[in-house]
């Protein structure tokens, strides 16, 4: 490994990874750890230079005070507590400190080096990943979002043509989204990738549901259907690339932590297609996955895209989807994308979209009453999409967004802007 590592053990402290951000931001490595991890492993860590005991609010559990094991303060790392009261350490703080002190933790007494950027990452997991796999082979279900598309270009580094990756087209991506997916990787990264357009299948199952939760559920149960099927096919795959990210990994549960979420990636595949699983980026926060990713030559808009939902467009046509309204929503967006690229908004608004709900109303074209759809804009700003604030938008651009849905969208006569925070909306409608 070519990284220095400072270890930070959760002892109930609800801000870790504020403190393991903070280190990395000084340019050294950093990793959040149980409360009792034991010795043997601490020590089986690399470069382990120095070890912080957070403690904080969650310090006690059912009426237990959390503690480390006491065998860990023998080890002779350099080590320093914040907010635990029966810290045996020689320096301790009552609350996290500055950044001047803790630099002055982690490159005098810790001696660390500030060896943590991309490239060398890039090259320890290179290396990781070629060890685990070997000759074998592994399968990636390759989205195009950022997180299994940073991973499929790492896996592409590190085993080439051993990995296959396979991109399922539901039927509800972003106009063009599939396209640039094959484009980016089968024809510029040269990877072995299977596309299946399943589009078909999924509007078929998909026909006359109205209820959020049951179209939601039918996506997920389908698109990992498509996916065994395709794995089935493939022959002497032992591993299956994820693209599993530090967050998912925290908020999954520290001992501590009292917010338990459990992620969904591709989960439920079958009992008899055990795969090993390979997940080069779970030690990153999101904004270091895109910084990977760019590192490793994936284009910019690829790497910086916004957040979409699993589901997709799905979620975005409202109630049955039919055909005329799925189309009329990506079309919109795909309007709504270009002209926010142009007024330098993509930079700048946190997530935006369009929504067509599944009714019509009263209109007027070339003298006649029409009775047609509805486009809503969306564009909101958030941290971290629990609460979220209204863009506003200037209207010189919502009103040429807005003609141009009107002139180009087929069975659409009217747009409105979605002025909604959450709560109480919530960012999709669905
Ligand atoms: P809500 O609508 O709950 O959305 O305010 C919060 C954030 O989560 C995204 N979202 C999803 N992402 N699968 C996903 O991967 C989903 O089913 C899903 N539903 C909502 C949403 O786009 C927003 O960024």
């Amino acid at each position: 490994m070519r990284q220095d590592l400072i270890v930070i053990l959760d002892l109930g402290s609800t801000e870790n990874t504020v403190l393991a951000r903070e280190i990395r931001s000084l340019g050294v490595y950093s990793e959040i750890h149980p409360h009792d991890i034991t010795a043997e492993e601490l020590r089986g860590f690399k470069n382990v230079r120095g070890v912080i005991l957070n403690g904080g609010e969650n310090r006690v559990v059912d009426g237990q005070a959390v503690e480390i094991r006491k065998e860990l303060y023998e080890l002779g790392y350099p080590m320093i507590s914040i907010d635990y009261p029966q810290s045996k350490c020689e320096t301790r703080f009552d609350k996290l400190p500055d950044q001047e002190t803790l630099k002055q933790f982690v490159f005098g007494a810790c001696r660390a080096e500030a060896n943590w950027n991309m490239k060398n990452f890039i090259e320890d997991q290179v290396e990781l990943i070629r060890k685990q796999v070997g000759d074998k082979k592994v399968l990636l279900a390759l989205s195009g979002g950022v997180d299994s598309s940073v991973v499929a270009a790492m896996l592409i580094k590190a085993i080439g043509q051993q990995l296959t990756c396979v991109h399922v087209n539901h039927g509800l991506m972003r106009k063009n989204e599939s396209e640039s997916v094959v484009q980016v990787f089968r024809d510029e990264l040269h990877a072995n990738l299977v596309y299946v357009d399943a589009s078909e299948r999924f509007l078929g199952k998909l026909e006359n549901v109205a209820d959020p939760e049951q179209k939601r559920k039918i996506i997920g149960s389908e698109f990992i259907r498509v996916f065994e099927e395709e794995a089935r096919k493939l022959e002497g795959i032992d591993f299956l690339g994820q693209g599993t990210i530090y967050p998912d990994i925290i908020e999954s549960g520290t001992k501590t932590a009292k917010m338990v979420k459990s992620h969904h990636n591709v989960g439920g595949l079958p009992e008899d297609l055990k795969f090993e699983l390979v997940e080069p980026l779970k030690q990153l926060f999101k904004d270091e996955v895109r910084a990977c990713g760019v590192e490793l030559g994936l284009p910019h808009d690829m790497v910086y895209r916004q957040p979409f939902p699993g589901p997709g467009l799905g979620v975005r046509c409202l109630g049955a989807i039919t055909r005329d309204r799925l189309e009329a929503v990506r079309e919109s967006d795909a309007i709504l994308r270009e002209e926010f690229a142009k007024a330098g908004l993509d930079k700048k608004v946190w997530q935006y979209f369009t929504v067509v709900p599944d009714f019509k109303s009263v209109g007027m074209k070339n003298n006649a009453r029409v009775f047609e759809y509805m486009v809503i804009i969306r564009a909101i700003n958030t941290i971290d999409a629990m609460t979220a604030t209204v863009e506003k938008v200037d209207w010189d651009v919502l009103e040429k967004i807005t003609n141009r849905i009107l002139a180009e969208v087929g069975n659409v006569n009217r747009v409105c802007y979605d002025m909604s925070p959450k709560p109480p909306a919530t960012i999709e409608f669905e």
